[in-house]
């Protein structure tokens, strides 16, 4: 094996790909412990209010089944951290979809024919599930999702915009969105004696410890969380959702290890959707195009039982330079699901938001978009004045443009015809912020020449216990064949979660610091290693979290073109190209999966994901795949990803950046606004179905 095999940035092969496709990789749901039965949950089926009476008589008579826990039985918990996790301890109903029963049998069918059979009798109070821009609960929130201000001002904003010789004023909508993970959320649970050993299919088996540690009341070292194998998250699987408390709770009642797989359709109201986000974007320039004001101001809405608040206006306090600025968020409490995480949570809504404004000031100046960016670059982060890390946005957008063909597009807005269909472009630009957790990890060198990484990271299909292998193997100056790595169980060294992008360099991190203490103590031993071999360790506890002197965020452009049928309405993307900066690229191989999945997703809050409020029923309509349309490879088209190598030495040991989330971030204003370019209207609602496009278009132009 050759140096460049083992170094950093290599395409490695993803270690656990052969067991994936060859469906020996078992995932929580399979793991077939002897006496294993299943749990099916009963939803509330009113959105405000309490269950006045449960019956549960006739399901216990149905066929296999073996207990019904409902709020008058089931295992007291401890109070817990997370109000979402309080499930079947009061008759409180939050919102439609919450967890009342759950009804325990020996077969997943004979589970679900019990939950068919279970009655409930409510007391319905009115509810309120729909979010407008006056509603009258909203409020300024102190603080968004991430810990970041929910409010920040600087100049005089409003002043400035009424006196900006080019003004843009737009309102954007984005709906709720819904993560979908090809996994459901699922999980097996087993108690042995006082011991709790679950699978589960999570971003982070350190923290689900932690929380059932705490809801059932035993010390962390009896509860081993395993997630070996995860298919997929997007942050949905971020931290415990109420699926493992279930199983926990069903196999402490029976006895019997017990598997809850949510049902798909279950998904949207437990596991968490990025809320919907109302957007007033105000951009003045003056005649050369320089950014005098910029406001951005979002609503969006919460659940009564926890504040959750999509941080869209963050971006625009990282993005470009205007001496006056407000960037505010408003939430409203509503009888609606609790929403949470979804990649790029406050980015990907935010940055549709104000990359689509950026593209309507360029119309109106008569500027390029790509120059209109370049020549609003700020100095110093703006909202901070931190000096950055590094910025290498003007590269990707130079670069962007050059691997695009940016030079022929026509720069006047359409229509554009070719042939039956109009054909436009679009660019955005994109942002993600660098975030490390501490982690702990251990390193071992054995007297065979090989060598054992522990550390409990989660790899939801990100090629994570690969990368780590390749930082272990750099930082040992050994072939990568020579290291094993071990992660997915509660068991080894603690760990941060798989989520804001900060997997990489939080593991990454400890993982490198334990192999170099490995390597320095192994140049000091002398002779043959004794049989368990050498060990080191490492904890990057007030390493890796300290306060940095410098903003640090990963930058990336995209680059969209579109055709438009005018006849159907349908908008197809034919080309995506995204040049991203985000440090040193540790696997171009998994990297490059990582840019275009995020694009993809891009793509499809861009034209085919979406969710509705049934203002009547307080449930979201699109609640399951056939009805809620993520893309498929016929609507992924020539997708490429790029990226310009960074050396930034403000960031971790690898000098990388996260890359999971990125990609998604601006996507659909790319898109959006090549479809602008493309048909000469400005959709400001996500996302652009073939109503939607239709209905849009004037009437001459509808054939
Ligand atoms: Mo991601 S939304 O931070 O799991």
């Amino acid at each position: 094996m050759s140096d460049t095999d083992t170094a950093l940035g290599a395409p490695a092969e993803r270690r656990e790909g052969r067991e994936k496709v060859t469906g020996t990789a078992r995932y929580a749901a399979e793991h077939t412990v002897p006496g294993r039965v299943h749990a099916w949950p009963v939803t509330a089926a009113i959105a405000c209010g309490a269950v006045r009476a449960i019956d549960t008589t006739e399901a216990l008579r149905s066929a296999g089944v073996i207990t019904v826990l409902t709020h008058e039985n089931a295992p007291r918990l401890a109070d817990a951290d997370d109000p979402t996790l309080a499930v079947l301890q009061n008759s409180r109903v939050p919102h439609r979809g919450w967890p009342i029963a759950l009804v325990v049998a020996e077969t997943l069918e004979a589970a679900r024919a019990g939950a068919a059979a279970v009655r409930v009798e409510y007391e319905a109070q009115d509810h309120d599930v729909t979010l407008t821009d006056s509603h009258p609960g909203a409020y300024v929130p102190e603080e968004a999702n991430g810990g970041y201000p929910g409010h920040r001002e600087r100049g005089a904003p409003e002043g400035a915009f009424a006196s900006a010789a080019v003004r843009v004023d737009a309102a954007y909508r984005v709906p709720p969105l819904h993560n979908h993970p090809m996994e459901p959320h699922a999980a097996t649970a087993q108690w042995d004696g006082h011991r709790l050993v679950v699978h589960d299919s999570s971003q982070g088996a350190t923290a689900v410890r932690a929380t059932l540690a705490a809801l059932f009341r035993l010390p962390e070292d009896q509860v081993t969380v395993v997630a070996e194998h995860v298919g997929g998250g997007f942050g949905s699987k971020g931290t415990a959702r109420p699926h493992v408390v279930l199983a926990a709770m069903a196999a402490r009642r029976t006895g019997r290890p017990v598997t809850v797989v949510l049902p798909r359709r279950f998904l949207p109201a437990l596991v968490g959707h990025r809320a919907p986000t109302l957007h007033r974007v105000r951009l003045g320039a003056d005649e050369q195009g320089s950014l005098t004001a910029l406001l951005h101001e979002v609503t969006t809405h919460t659940s009564r039982i926890k504040e959750f608040v999509e941080q869209a206006a963050v971006p625009a306090r990282v993005m470009y330079a205007s001496p006056h600025s407000r960037t505010t968020h408003r939430v409203v409490p509503l009888d609606v699901p609790s929403p949470s995480w979804m990649r790029a949570p406050g980015e990907a809504p935010g940055m549709f938001a104000l990359e689509s404004a950026m593209d309507e000031l360029a119309v109106a100046l008569g500027t390029d978009p790509v120059e209109l960016r370049i020549a609003n670059e700020p100095d110093t982060e703006p909202d901070s004045g931190k000096p950055f890390s590094s910025r290498h946005l003007v590269e990707c957008l130079r670069e962007g443009a050059r691997r695009f063909g940016w030079a022929h597009r026509d720069p006047h807005p359409g229509p554009h015809s070719s042939g039956p269909l109009l054909v436009g472009s679009g660019v955005a630009a994109a942002v993600y912020p660098v975030l490390i957790q501490p982690s702990t990890a251990t390193a071992r060198a054995l007297p065979n020449g090989n060598f054992t990484v522990r550390v409990n990271a989660t790899d939801i299909g990100t090629g994570a216990r690969t990368v780590l292998a390749q930082v272990a193997a750099d930082a040992l100056g050994v072939p990568l064949d020579r290291v094993r790595t071990e992660i997915g169980n509660s068991d080894l060294p603690s760990a941060s979660l798989a989520g804001g992008s900060s997997g990489t360099a939080s593991w990454g991190w400890a993982v490198h610091e334990a192999c170099t203490r490995l390597r320095a103590g192994l140049a000091e031993h002398t002779g043959q290693l004794p049989e368990p071999g050498l060990t080191a360790s490492a904890d990057t506890a007030g390493t890796a979290d300290a306060d940095s002197d410098y903003a640090r965020h990963a930058f990336g452009a995209h680059f969209a073109e579109v055709a438009v049928d005018t006849v159907t309405g349908e908008v197809r993307v034919r080309r995506l190209l995204g040049v991203y900066a985000a440090g040193h690229i540790l696997n171009s191989r998994t990297a490059r999966s990582q840019f275009i999945g995020g694009m993809t997703m891009g793509l499809g809050m861009a034209l085919t994901e979406g969710s509705t409020m049934d203002a009547a029923f307080g449930d979201f309509t699109e609640s399951d795949l056939a009805a809620y349309h993520v893309p498929v490879h016929a609507d992924v088209p020539a997708v490429e990803a790029h990226w310009i190598d960074e050396d930034d030495p403000h960031l971790n040991p690898m000098g990388s950046k996260g890359i999971g989330e990125i990609g998604i971030v601006g996507t659909a204003a790319a898109i959006g606004n090549a479809v602008h370019h493309a048909t000469g209207v400005r959709y400001r609602e996500l996302p652009l179905t073939p109503d939607r496009v239709l209905t849009g278009l004037p009437s001459f132009m509808a054939r």
